[in-house]
């Protein structure tokens, strides 16, 4: 163990402590060490009884005897919010919610904070990126009236930030953001790995001390990293993030974990003029022109936590020119089109090889699952083939290299909401359509075992 008051390098990967920093660790890890500075016990919030407080000897309590009261929730004033969190905001829960600069993280909270502020409740914005007067310009374009109780903080010092939250004993907290956040107990720069896994840790004992829930602002880049806020993921309670393309309007908001509920719902939001505007029906968003039926878009769908989202698959197929043909996609894994366009070729015999093959999907949304590879496999067949379906189609299944598919799931619930939107026919497997019914509300449902049925499906 390295001495205290010294700076040390860690290894992220492995742990291993080294007095200076090195490009390569011990265990094989490149560039792998950040700078940790070791605190004297007496300022060390781990040293003193962690997150939740001084604590004399710790007494293990029987589990079966602990209290499950259900959470204290706190209604943000913003329903997709409310979803994503798993019903509301917990009192004394640490959120981190991260982004790309300019994405919207400050407009979704400060429109939270004036959400929660309505209610009477005292909220504290702290803010290190803006002055105080930007963020009243801020709320007042996108809140339509300001509380009495919104309270706004432009400071960057958590000891700072500690004593304003003693002064004002506020119910909500807003960090925006993380990276401008330092400690005085660290000599280290605001935005270094050590101040944001020590100021994340001095946030946490705040939220648990005293029974706040308080919203982190972090930044990410576009690939989704930066050393810093990932060191903090594993302490905070949920992990939101916010993404969307900066020149369209739509933000989705998605947890990657959350102690207080699933992570499956995703939040859908507009960036208007006067801020983010709730998408509550959220199954129709990605659909752009979907009534005109053309060359390679085939319509597809997924169950996002409770509801079904459709959205358009877009594939162009041409003969390539040079060399290898190739194979990009936006929104869907690059692997999972190689493994589809390789059973197309294999089991059903198309010629794909010498074809460059593209895909997107319509509207910036990247599905997961593999609900989506019958639309994928429709969409190239219908570009290679020129063919157009005859009626309004929409495609769900998965598919196995042997050119079989395989049920998924919840395909009740996406062809309800299918028929709602006109769709006239829905191509599924086999087991899938078995427990369905041949047609609900006029909408047919087809069901196929593999993969060439679907094609004779689709085009007859
Ligand atoms: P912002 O919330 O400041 O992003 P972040 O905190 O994630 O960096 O939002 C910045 C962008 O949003 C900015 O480019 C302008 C746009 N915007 C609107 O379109 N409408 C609005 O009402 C607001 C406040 C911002
Ligand atoms: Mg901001």
């Amino acid at each position: 163990m390295a001495k205290k008051g010294k700076t040390i390098f860690v290894c992220q990967e492995c742990g291993y402590e080294s007095p200076q920093w090195m490009g390569q660790c011990i265990c094989g890890a490149w560039n792998s060490f950040v700078e940790e500075k070791i605190v004297p016990a007496d300022t060390n919030p781990a040293a003193r009884g962690g997150a939740f407080g001084d604590r004399p000897a710790a007494k293990p309590a029987h589990l079966k005897m602990v209290g499950t009261a259900d959470y204290d929730r706190i209604d943000t004033g913003i329903g997709e919010l409310n979803r994503v969190l798993g019903g509301g905001l917990v009192k004394g829960s640490l959120v981190l919610i991260s982004g790309e600069p300019g994405i919207g993280k400050s407009t979704i909270i400060i429109q939270t904070a004036a959400g929660i502020a309505a209610e009477g409740r005292t909220v504290l914005y702290v803010s290190g990126e803006e002055s105080e007067e930007q963020i009243k310009l801020r709320a007042d374009r996108v809140c339509s009236s300001i509380p009495e109780s919104l309270y706004v903080l432009s400071e960057t010092n958590f000891e700072n930030v500690e004593a304003a939250c003693d002064n004002l004993k506020p119910n909500f907290l807003v960090i925006d953001s993380i990276q401008t956040l330092y400690s005085s107990q660290l000599d280290s720069a605001p935005g270094s790995v050590s101040q944001v896994r020590m100021c994340g840790n001095l946030l946490m004992k705040l939220a648990k001390t005293r029974d706040i829930p308080i919203f982190i602002v972090a930044h990410v880049t576009k690939s989704g990293d930066l050393a810093g806020p990932k060191t903090v993921e594993h302490l905070v309670d949920c992990v939101l993030n916010f993404t969307g393309e900066r020149d369209q309007e739509l933000r989705i908001l998605r947890s990657y974990k959350n102690r207080f509920g699933t992570t499956s719902e995703i939040g859908a939001f507009r960036m208007e003029a006067e801020g983010l505007k709730e998408v509550r029906d959220i199954s129709a968003t990605f659909l752009e022109r979907s009534e005109e039926m053309s060359e390679g878009s085939v319509t597809a769908a997924i169950y996002e936590g409770s509801r079904p989202v459709m959205f358009e698959i877009q594939a162009l197929v041409s003969p390539a020119n040079v060399g290898f043909a190739r194979r990009t996609s936006v929104g869907i894994d690059n692997q999972r089109l190689s493994m589809i366009l390789a059973v197309m070729e294999k089991i059903v015999g198309l010629q794909l090889i010498n074809q460059d093959v593209y895909i997107n999907v319509v509207g910036g949304l990247r599905p997961e699952g593999t609900g989506t590879d019958l639309a994928v496999a429709l969409a190239v067949y219908s570009s290679y083939k020129r063919a157009v379906p005859k009626k309004r189609t929409l495609a769900v299944g998965e598919v196995g290299l042997t050119g079989d598919l395989r049920a998924v799931q919840n395909t009740d619930k996406i062809v309800k909401e299918a028929a709602r939107l006109g769709y006239e026919q829905i191509i599924m497997p086999v087991r899938n359509a078995g427990k369905i019914g041949r047609q609900v509300d006029g909408c047919r449902i087809v069901g196929v075992k593999n993969i060439q049925e679907a094609f004779y499906a689709f085009t007859s």
